[in-house]
């Protein structure tokens, strides 16, 4: 087995390489190009997946089908475990924002696991409480932090999510995301949001380019964004 993949799974297997063997048997490899729909908000679903590789966006939209993004996913992320769970539909969207290989579980496959792998269980009620904590802040934020504060956490986040170090110290975050949908996982418009970057930028503390930031000084970013 890859080691990508043994990595992927560390959440539900941990560093035990029989473990993660025993789960990569269970699960069947699914591969997305950039910008394909994996399942839409309403669906019917029957499985989760875990991230091997690659990105996708979790977006949702309201009854005026006004579009926003929950979450950017990468590897090792869980998703679709709600359905698996309650066999309701879909509460999201999921879209490829770059090619990307998933590792799908079936609910048929879980259920037969559920009561010789307690393991597994745990590993997925853990998934489920970071949820909840994630998204706790989330509200949080959007009850007492203004937008600029909250556009500072947002690049932090990504950047200690997808950040990967350059040779000047700097982290380049390749985010993948338009401007708009930038927007949407602050909460608010797409204006507010880009003058908060472009006075950072002009701070010195990022630079902005298309898909891309870098931070050029995270203490000032965090301490801002606090
Ligand atoms: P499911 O409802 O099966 O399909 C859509 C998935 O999006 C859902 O399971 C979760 O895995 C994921 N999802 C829903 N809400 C969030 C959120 N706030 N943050 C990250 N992922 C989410």
């Amino acid at each position: 087995m890859s080691s990508e993949l043994s990595a992927a799974l560390h959440d539900f297997a941990g560093s035990d390489p029989a473990a993660a063997e025993e789960l990569l048997a269970l699960m069947t490899r699914v591969h997305l190009e950039r910008g394909s729909i994996l399942f839409a908000q309403g669906d019917p679903g029957a499985s989760m997946y875990v991230v091997a590789r690659g990105s996708l966006k979790v977006t949702r939209a309201d009854a005026q089908s006004r579009p926003t993004i929950l979450a950017v996913l990468g590897t090792g992320d869980v998703f679709g475990e709600m359905s698996l769970l309650d066999a309701n539909d879909r509460d999201a969207t999921v879209t490829a924002v770059a090619a990307t290989t998933l590792l799908e579980l079936s609910r048929a496959r879980f259920d037969e696991e559920l009561g010789r792998r307690p393991d597994l269980v745990r590993a997925l009620l853990g998934h489920l409480a970071r949820r909840l904590r994630s998204s706790n802040d989330t509200v949080s934020d959007l009850v007492f932090a203004d937008v600029p504060a909250r556009v500072a956490r947002l690049v932090v986040r990504l950047g200690e999510r997808f950040g990967v170090p350059a040779e000047d110290g700097s982290l380049v975050v390749e985010h993948q995301l338009t401007q708009s949908e930038l927007a949407q996982l602050v909460g608010s418009a797409r204006e507010t949001v880009n003058k908060a970057l472009a006075r950072f930028a002009a701070q010195g503390w990022i630079d902005v380019q298309q898909r891309v930031i870098t931070i050029r000084d995270q203490d000032r970013l965090r301490a801002f964004s606090s």
